[in-house]
C-alpha cells in the first residue's frame, strides 16, 4: 500500500490535509498549492475558513493569488473534520501552549486526536508539524489508534516534521532551509522524504522521530541560550560603561566559532518562550533538571520588568507627574504583527498599572488589548510623537523612520539598538 502512495505523491495525484491554518498551517498550505497539489483545509475558527473560501489570506506572507483555489472548490476548506475521510496525509498544524504552570498543553493535539478518531481509516499518514517533546508523536498515535486497527508501517504511516517557518524573514525561507523529518518506520521516512521534497529544496531524514522531535527543542533551546547570553552580557557590560552594541560588532568579526545574538526587551512569540519548556518538563521527568535552559528561559522572561525598572530609575519616574508614553513596536520580533508574549505588552501593561498614559505606533499591528483596554495603533506625524513626553523602541521593525523619532528631541529608550550605527548619538538616546 505505501508503494501506491508513494506513486500518488510522484504522480502529484496525493491528497494533502492540513488542520490548524495559523502562523505555519497556511504557508504550508500555500507551498502544495504552488506545487497543484490537491490540497484540503480545517480550522475552528470560522472567520478563517470564510475568509479563505473568500478567495482571501489572513497573512501578510501568503498570497491571495494561491488562496484563490478555495474560492473555486469551498468544499475543500472547513471546521469540520469529515473532510479527513477525502485526505491521503493529514499534517497537524496545531499550537502547543504551556500551561500557567509552565509545562506542556497538550489539549488542542488531544482534542484533535478525538476528532480524527471518527475519521482515520487504514492507509493514511499522519504527520505532525507542531512542536513537542520527544516521543509526542507516538503518544498521541497510541491515543487515536485505542482500538489496535492500524499498524504503523503496514497499513498506516506516522511522521513527524518541525516547521522551520520564521515569519517576517526575507534571507532565509523554506526555498533555501531544509526540511527535518522523522519517520516511526523506514517506509514512514519513504513518504516523508518524498512528500516534502515537492516542496522543500533539501530534506533531512533523521534516524528516529524522536530524534527529529528533539532537533527541533535543540533549535529553540539554542536560540533561548544565546540570547539570554546576550541579555546577560549587556546586564554586565552595562555596569562597566561599556557599550554592548560595541562589542557585539567586535566580536562579530570573528569568522570563526561565533555567532551573534543581540539583547532586547526579553523574547516573543510562539516559539521561544514555550519550546524549551517542554524540554525542561520532558527532562524532569526523566530526573534531569536543565539548569542552563532554565536559567536562560527565566533571565529572558524577566528583561522586560528589568528593563521597565531600569527606565523608571533613570527617569525618577515615580516621583515625577504621570508621563506620556509612545511605544515603538509591540510586535514579539521585527517585521511581525505576531503579538503573542510579546515583551512590549507587557512592558505597556506595567506603565498603564502605575497610570501612565501609553500609546503606541506599529506598522502591522493595528490594536492591542492590555487591561481590557484597547490601544491603536497610532500614526508616526509629528502630533503624535510630540505629545509624548518619552519613546520606547521594543521592536525594531525595518520600515519605521527612526531619524523622525531621534529628530524629535525627546527622551528616547532604544531597547533594539536600533541607533548603534549612530556615528554620535544625540544625547537624547539611551540604550536600555
Ligand atoms: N509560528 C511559528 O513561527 C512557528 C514556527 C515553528 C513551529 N511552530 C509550531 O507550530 C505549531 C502551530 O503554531 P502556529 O504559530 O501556526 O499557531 P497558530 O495559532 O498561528 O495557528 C493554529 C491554528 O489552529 C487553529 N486551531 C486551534 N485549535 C484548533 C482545533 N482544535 N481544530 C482545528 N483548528 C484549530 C487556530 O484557529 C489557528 O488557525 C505550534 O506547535 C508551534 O509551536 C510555530
Amino acid at each position: 500500500m505505501y508503494k501506491e502512495i508513494l506513486n500518488k505523491i510522484k504522480n502529484n495525484k496525493i491528497k494533502v490535509g492540513i488542520i490548524g491554518l495559523g502562523y505555519v498551517g497556511l504557508p504550508l498550505l500555500e507551498r502544495f498549492l504552488k506545487k497543484k497539489v490537491n490540497v484540503f483545509g480545517i480550522d475552528n475558527d470560522l472567520k478563517k475558513i470564510s475568509s479563505l473560501k473568500n478567495g482571501k489570506s489572513y497573512l501578510p506572507n501568503v498570497k491571495n493569488k494561491y488562496v484563490k483555489y478555495f474560492k473555486k472548490y469551498p468544499d475543500k476548506i472547513s471546521s469540520n473534520y469529515s473532510l479527513v475521510k477525502n485526505m491521503d496525509i493529514i499534517i497537524i498544524c496545531l499550537p502547543t501552549p504551556l500551561k500557567i504552570n509552565k509545562t506542556p498543553d497538550m489539549e488542542i493535539l488531544y482534542g484533535c486526536i478525538k476528532n480524527l478518531r471518527k475519521f482515520v481509516t487504514m492507509n493514511q499518514v499522519l504527520i505532525l508539524e507542531s512542536t513537542v517533546y520527544p516521543g509526542a508523536t507516538e503518544e498521541l498515535f497510541k491515543r487515536l489508534n485505542y482500538k489496535s486497527k492500524l499498524n504503523i508501517g503496514r497499513n498506516f504511516y506516522l511522521i513527524f516534521s518541525p516547521e522551520r517557518e520564521n515569519p517576517g524573514d526575507k534571507k532565509f525561507s523554506y526555498k533555501t532551509t531544509p526540511k527535518v523529518v522523522g519517520g516511526s518506520t523506514s517506509k514512514c521516512m519513504e513518504i516523508g522524504y518524498s512528500l516534502y521534497k515537492k516542496i522543500a529544496k533539501k530534506v533531512h531524514i533523521t534516524k528516529s522521530i524522536q530524534v527529529a522531535e528533539m532537533s527541533k527543542l535543540l533549535e529553540n533551546s539554542y536560540r533561548e541560550v544565546n540570547i539570554g547570553l546576550a541579555n546577560e552580557m549587556k546586564l554586565i557590560s552595562e555596569r562597566m560603561n561599556i557599550n554592548i552594541w560595541d562589542v557585539i560588532q567586535a566580536a562579530k568579526t570573528k569568522n570563526f566559532g561565533f555567532s551573534a545574538f543581540n539583547p532586547g526587551p526579553g523574547t516573543g512569540g510562539h516559539c521561544i518562550p514555550i519550546d524549551p519548556m517542554y524540554l525542561v518538563w520532558a527532562s524532569k521527568k526523566k530526573n534531569f533538571l536543565p539548569k542552563l535552559i532554565w536559567a536562560s528561559s527565566r533571565l529572558n522572561s524577566s528583561m522586560p520588568k528589568v528593563i521597565v525598572n531600569k527606565i523608571y530609575k533613570k527617569m525618577n519616574l515615580l516621583k515625577k507627574r504621570k508621563k506620556n508614553i509612545l511605544f515603538i513596536g509591540v510586535a514579539y520580533k521585527k517585521n511581525v504583527g505576531d503579538v503573542r508574549h510579546s515583551p512590549a505588552t507587557d512592558m505597556i501593561h506595567s506603565f498603564i498599572k502605575k497610570g501612565h498614559n501609553v500609546s503606541f505606533h506599529d506598522p502591522y499591528v493595528s490594536e492591542i488589548k492590555i487591561y481590557k483596554k484597547k490601544l491603536y495603533s497610532e500614526d508616526l506625524i509629528k502630533k503624535n510623537i510630540n505629545k509624548n513626553d518619552i519613546i520606547i523602541i521594543t521592536t525594531d521593525h525595518d520600515n519605521i523612520n527612526y531619524k523622525k523619532i531621534s529628530a524629535s528631541k525627546k527622551i528616547i529608550f532604544d531597547t533594539r539598538g536600533v541607533f548603534k550605527n549612530n556615528k554620535k548619538l544625540n544625547k537624547n538616546i539611551f540604550f536600555i
